[in-house]
Order: C-alpha cells, then structure tokens, then sequence
C-alpha cells in the first residue's frame, strides 16, 4: 500500500515507529508535513500541494497526525484527502470535535457517556454561582483547547478561582469548569482504541506535589487492564467522535469511571513502553483492513 503520514516531522517518535512499523509490513510510507500543504479549489478537481509539488492521488490511506497547534489547518487537510476518497485513520470532523474538550462532552453527555461535572460559560457576573453549580471549590478550571496538562488549573479556594475564571473571562479565553476528581489521587487510564478494538491501556500517577498525570508533567507509568466499563468508555467515545485510532483518558471518580478527553494523535513511546504492546502495528494493520475494502 502507499501511506502517507500527516507529521510535521520525521523527528517525532511516534511517527518513526509508525513508519518504521509500515515499512516492516512491506509498505511505501511518506511523510506529509501538513503545514507545509496548500489546497487549490476551483476549476477542475481540487488539488493538494506540499510545497510547489502537487502530492499524488494514489496514495490508499493517510495516517494523520495533527498536533496542537495547527489543528484547523490540519484538520482541513485531512478533509481533502477524505475527499479524493483515501481512508484516514482518523475523519477530520473527529480531529476538530477530539481538539476542543466542552464540543467533546457535549458530544459524551448527550451519548450517556459518564464525564465529571463540568461547566462552561462567559459571563463574568456570576461566577459564584458558577462554581455552586459544581458544588464548590476545589475547582477544576481548564483551557478548552490545552494539552500535556499545560492549562489546567486546580483552585482550592473560592477566591482564587473566581479571579483566575474572571481573568479568562475578560481576556476570551474559551476554558471550562470541572469537579476536582481529588479521589483518583492524581491517576488517570489512557486507553489506545485502534478500529473499534482496545489495544493498550496505562496508568498514569502524577509526580509527588502535582495532580496532572501527563506525562509531560513527569507522570510514571505502568501497565493496567481497563475495567469493562472503562473499555465501554472508550470505545463509544471514538465512534460517536468518528476516530478510528484514538487516545482516550478516563478518570476512577467515586462514581464510577468518567471520561476526560480524547486524544485524536495518541502519543505512543509512554503506552507502548508502559503496555509492551506494538501499537504502532496495530495502527497499519487496521489501515490495511480498511483501505484494502475501500479500494475494492
Ligand atoms: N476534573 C479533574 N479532576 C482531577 N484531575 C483532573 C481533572 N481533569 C483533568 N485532571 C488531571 O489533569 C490532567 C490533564 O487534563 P486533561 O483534561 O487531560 O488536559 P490535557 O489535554 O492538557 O491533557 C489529567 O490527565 C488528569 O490527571
Ligand atoms: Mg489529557
């Protein structure tokens, strides 16, 4: 098959092992950096170019991997190839509903997905009330659009909490308010789903002195079996966002287990370290089993 991967760079981890993984199942694999993509519409079929190259039709899946920052741009990317009909391992709508976490719970809570209580708003004129609704301080306070644990906020105190959700407020800043899940003890389940299959699961701890598990906030790691609900959890939550590869965090609340957010480009040196799993194979052989029928 001819993959192309959607990554800023060769550089990145998971990209290599994903490469590396095509090309040992006998595979032609490109990089396609997306930010460096331009889309031509109007007269004619639509084209794609990366850099002054106009980037062929024949490739039978694209792997993206869309980072943070140009999620919108990425995202229309990934919409483009999804219109020339190559199969992507994840659909540009998922990657846009997975970037923002409130459009994310939305989605959960009118699924029946359990998810904390959250609450979102912009009006600086009750945010008492606000953070009532939620049962009080501790408050979780979150940027809609952060990741690696940079932009989430722990207030203890009502006082605090009122003015760093005033601050956001009067700067447009998009965050959401959370129920501080402070029975989990700073852990959290990642789970891997790749095409309607759990393929890998970890514990993170969050270091002593911080309750963000990421592990780009020195979070520990190790192998965990997701209870049944658990995998319920995840696996709904990448179908009803439309993500066939995923990354999907669940916390243990004294409520049972409830979904935190989805991850549309998984990291994989931490599960794959942490699970021994090969999930970057796991990822080509269901673009084999997809792209394959498509093209049938
Ligand atoms: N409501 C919450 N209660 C307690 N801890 C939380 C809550 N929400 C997030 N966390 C902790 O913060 C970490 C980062 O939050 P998350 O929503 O996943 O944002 P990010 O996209 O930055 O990873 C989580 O992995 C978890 O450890
Ligand atoms: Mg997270």
């Amino acid at each position: 098959m001819n993959i192309a991967i959607l990554s800023v760079s060769l550089n990145v981890f998971s990209t290599q092992r994903i490469m590396e993984e095509a090309q040992k199942l006998g595979h032609h694999v490109e990089l396609i950096d997306h930010t460096k993509c331009s889309v031509k519409l109007g007269e004619g079929d639509p084209k794609i170019y990366l850099g002054e190259e106009e980037v062929t039709n024949d490739f039978d899946a694209i792997i993206p991997r869309i980072g943070a920052k140009v999620t919108k741009h990425g995202a229309a990317i990934v919409k483009q190839f999804e219109m020339n009909n190559v199969f992507s391992t994840a659909r540009s709508l998922g990657i846009t509903r997975a970037r923002n976490k409130v459009r994310t719970l939305q989605i959960m809570a009118r699924k029946n997905i359990p998810i904390p209580e959250t609450v979102f708003s912009i009006n600086p004129d009750n945010i008492e009330e606000q953070i009532q609704l939620l049962g009080g301080p501790p408050v979780i306070i979150k940027l809609q659009e952060g990741t690696h644990g940079l932009g989430v906020i722990l207030a203890e105190s009502k006082k605090s909490a009122k003015s760093i959700i005033d601050t956001f407020y009067k700067m447009d800043t998009s965050i959401l308010l959370q129920r501080y899940i402070e029975e989990a003890q700073g852990e959290d389940i990642r789970i891997i789903v790749v095409g309607n299959k759990v393929v890998a699961a970890m514990k993170r701890k969050s270091e002593i002195g911080e309750f963000r598990s990421n592990v780009h906030r020195g979070g520990d790691t190790e192998a965990v079996k997701p209870t049944s609900k658990e995998e319920f959890i995840a696996l709904n939550a990448c179908k009803y966002l439309g993500l066939g590869v995923a990354g999907v965090d669940v916390m243990r609340s004294k409520h049972g287990p409830v979904l935190i957010e989805v991850n549309a480009s998984p990291g994989l040196k931490g599960i794959e370290g942490a699970s021994g799993v090969n999930v970057a194979k796991h990822i080509i052989q269901f673009v084999e089993r997809n792209a394959y029928t498509r093209r049938k």
